[in-house]
């Protein structure tokens, strides 16, 4: 292996992928192919914009004119793919895209590799294509039950990853992450949503009872268990990948605000997110029997690390949270706020 196809390198995850590869391979090119999106950003990848180890090409997945010139341009011989629409709460507003990145774009990257000869495809999923579970844990053999709009399309693309590899013996592998939290990430998510938010004192709209689980996982741990896999997964093989941290929403509200020394009157408890699933719990047992991999973080001492970055670097979020993202905001959030119920209130 030795020049590396990064689809989505300048989002959040595939970003920190970029930069660790970068400095830790310098026999591997790493080109990031990237839309840029709402959610694409070249902010995310200055620290290695002088590397002479990585490239930046602009490009949409979907788009197979353009991904087989940017495969042969470089003589790709891997594709790591982290290109997706990735917000639940914008694939209940508007499916579209989401069906044309994480399904379409899936297919065009796999047939573009089977026409190539590419010899090995990473795909990174979401434990999200499980769906709920309300005790124990998902392992990488249950069925498929995704709920939002996002999960089934992220289920989609992962089945077409199965039959090219089934059909046509591509060389591919997936990964299931869990809530990935860290610098960079794009401030509707919670955890950069409530942190930017809480620094200005506004109001943070926690949905329905604030009770769900989530399982957090930090970002650099995801983006190394992406390169173990990448380097010694087995063909056809799936795995999941979870920060064995399992918290309530209210929990980590309450663990952001503390750490930025703010009071608990910020949550608002608003209406919920339609469809919004309970839990999500998934087990590790496959990806540390087999390749040895486990998260290296603890969650506390990760998102306090986190919560600093977002202090520090005012500089990155800033800027982002103008314009479109204010229109999304307005969208989702200013009528349940107006009908909320703050945290401790009659
Ligand atoms: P992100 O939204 O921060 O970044 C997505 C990137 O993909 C952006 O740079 C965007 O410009 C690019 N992109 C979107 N559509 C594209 C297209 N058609 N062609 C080329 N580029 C396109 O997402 P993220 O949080 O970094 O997630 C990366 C991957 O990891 C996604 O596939 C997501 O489903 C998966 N995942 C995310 C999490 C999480 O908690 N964030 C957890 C598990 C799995
Ligand atoms: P999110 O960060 O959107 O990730 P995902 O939906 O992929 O798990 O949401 C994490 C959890 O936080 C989820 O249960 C929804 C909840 N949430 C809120 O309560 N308020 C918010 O404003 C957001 C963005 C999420």
């Amino acid at each position: 292996m030795k020049n590396i196809l990064v689809t989505g390198g300048a989002g959040f995850i595939g970003s920190a992928f970029v930069r660790r590869m970068v400095a830790k391979y310098p026999q591997y090119t790493l080109i990031v192919f990237d839309k840029l999106t709402y959610a694409g950003n070249l902010d995310n990848l200055l620290p290695v914009k002088d590397a002479p180890n990585y490239r930046f090409e602009r490009g949409d997945i979907a788009d197979r004119a353009a991904v087989q010139r940017v495969c042969e341009q470089y003589a790709i011989d891997a594709i790591v793919n982290f290109a997706a629409e990735s917000h639940v709460d914008r694939s209940i507003l508007e499916p579209d895209a989401f069906i044309n990145t994480d399904i379409v774009g899936v297919y065009v990257l796999l047939d573009v590799a089977r026409q190539l000869g590419i010899p090995r495809l990473h795909h990174v999923s979401t434990d999200e294509v499980y769906g709920s579970i309300e005790e124990g844990f998902f392992r990488e053999t249950d069925p498929l039950q995704p709920n939002s709009p996002y999960a089934a399309s992220k289920a989609g693309g992962e089945m077409m990853v199965r039959a090219y590899h089934v059909t046509y013996g591509l060389h591919t592998t997936v990964t299931r992450g869990s809530n990935t939290f860290g610098p960079y990430q794009y401030p509707e998510k919670i955890a950069p949503f409530f942190i930017t938010e809480a620094i200005d004192d506004r109001p943070l709209p926690l949905y329905g009872d604030g009770m769900q689980v989530r399982d957090w996982l930090y970002v650099d741990d995801h983006a190394e268990a992406i390169e173990v896999v990448l380097l010694h997964g087995t063909p056809g093989e799936v795995y999941n990948v979870g920060g064995e941290h399992e918290l309530h929403n209210i929990e980590v509200t309450r663990f952001i605000l503390e750490t930025l020394g703010k009071p608990e009157s910020l949550i608002r408890y608003v209406a919920d997110r339609p469809g919004h699933d309970r839990r999500y719990a998934l087990t590790n047992d496959k990806i540390r029997r087999e390749l040895g991999w486990e998260p290296q973080h603890t969650f506390e001492d990760a998102m306090r690390s986190t919560i600093a970055w977002y202090r520090e670097n005012e500089w990155w979020w800033r800027k982002i949270k103008t314009g479109e993202y204010l229109e999304f905001y307005k969208m989702q959030y200013a009528e349940r706020l107006a009908n909320a119920q703050q945290h401790g209130g009659a």
